[in-house]
């Protein structure tokens, strides 16, 4: 196997609240190939946007990270200024939930691909006008010309969008960071844009880092999935076996929490109790209060994460002790 693109080393960030440095991510780990997509999937106020902004040095004022985040081998929390800088600008691009508010209302859509053309890789107007209308080509615009012109409020949510992700690609990035990219879109606009994501980042051999707080959609387009709860990774599974075997009580939960269509059963929309603030998470296990599987021993233990198969990473020492052979559905226990 070559290596990988992004490893996140025993990554941890605290920031200040009242006064008081708290943790927001522990020890967060994991690695991610060219052309793969990794989903981050977990509540709100799980620590996503935290983790994706540990990976970008983009965390709050007086925000303390720590351990490594290694893209290429080389630790981006160890970078100075300039280098950073370079790398934000040429190797990663980001894409976040609400387009309207990181454009600039003034600037024509056209712009927002152009302009990173010209800066980082001094192409000359018309040169970048002919990138971009292809970029816009590629992430499904029928109309580019139209689209390239067009100012931020005569385009919809989803065209917005679109336009954002093609100006993260404009760099033709090695990692692409989408945080929650179609949360604020209609479903059906979500499934496209999705579409277009997964679609870009096999034929670019582009990383995806894909965050959601919904397993369906992540589940949809990731080949692996990493389910986080207050700040911390709690299971690492490929989808596919997520879907089928969790191996975490609170992956088994969030699957139990999705809407179904079978509707014999009575229908459950949560997560039964009150998510854990990633800053006021309790000792052992956070996910210990909520946990249908809870011992004595998850209220101290420490969080260890284990392989349990390959790919396979639990935090649960329940299933790490082979306790738990198979998780049923909670939805008949909880109701
Ligand atoms: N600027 C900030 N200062 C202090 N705490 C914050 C700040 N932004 C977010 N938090 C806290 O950090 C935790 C993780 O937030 P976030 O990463 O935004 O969650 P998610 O993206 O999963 O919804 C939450 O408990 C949130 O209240
Ligand atoms: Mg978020």
């Amino acid at each position: 196997m070559s290596a990988p693109l992004l490893e996140l080393r025993d990554v941890t960030a605290e920031l200040p609240v009242e006064g008081e440095l708290r943790p927001v991510l522990r020890g967060v780990g994991f690695s991610l190939a060219r052309g793969e997509v990794l989903g981050v999937v977990g509540e709100s106020g799980s620590g996503k946007s935290m983790l994706a902004r540990a990976i970008l040095r983009t965390l709050p004022d007086g925000a303390r990270c720590g351990g490594e985040v290694l893209l290429d081998g080389v630790d981006l929390l160890s970078l100075g200024g300039a280098a950073l800088r370079e790398v934000r600008a040429q190797r990663i691009g980001m894409v976040f939930q609400d387009p309207r508010a990181f454009v600039d209302p003034l600037w024509r859509a056209g712009a927002y691909v152009t302009e990173p053309l010209r800066v980082n890789h001094r192409l000359g107007r018309e040169e970048a006008r002919a990138q971009a209308l292809r970029l816009f080509g590629d992430v499904g615009i029928v109309e580019p010309e139209r689209v390239f012109r067009a100012y931020p409020h005569e385009l919809s949510g989803g065209m917005l969008q679109r336009v954002a992700i093609a100006g993260a690609l404009a760099t033709d990035p090695d990692l692409l960071i989408a945080d929650e990219p179609t949360t604020a879109l209609d479903v059906t606009i979500q499934a496209e844009i999705m579409a277009v994501v997964q679609e870009l980042s096999r034929t670019r051999g582009m990383a995806t880092i894909f965050v959601s707080h919904d397993l369906d959609l992540a589940a949809m387009v990731c080949d692996r999935v990493l389910v986080v709860y207050a700040g911390a990774v709690m299971v690492e599974q490929p989808t596919a076996r997520l879907l089928e075997a969790p191996s975490h009580p609170y992956a088994r939960a969030l699957l139990d929490a999705r809407p179904r269509v079978d509707a014999r059963l009575p229908r459950m929309q949560t997560v039964p109790g009150q998510p854990a603030s990633a800053v006021r998470a309790p000792e052992g296990c956070p996910f210990h209060p909520r946990c249908a599987y809870a011992v004595d021993r998850c209220r101290t233990a420490a969080l260890t994460p284990q392989e349990v198969r390959p790919g396979e990473v639990t935090t649960c020492v329940r299933l790490q002790a082979g306790e738990l052979p198979t998780l049923k559905e909670t939805r008949a226990i909880v109701v």
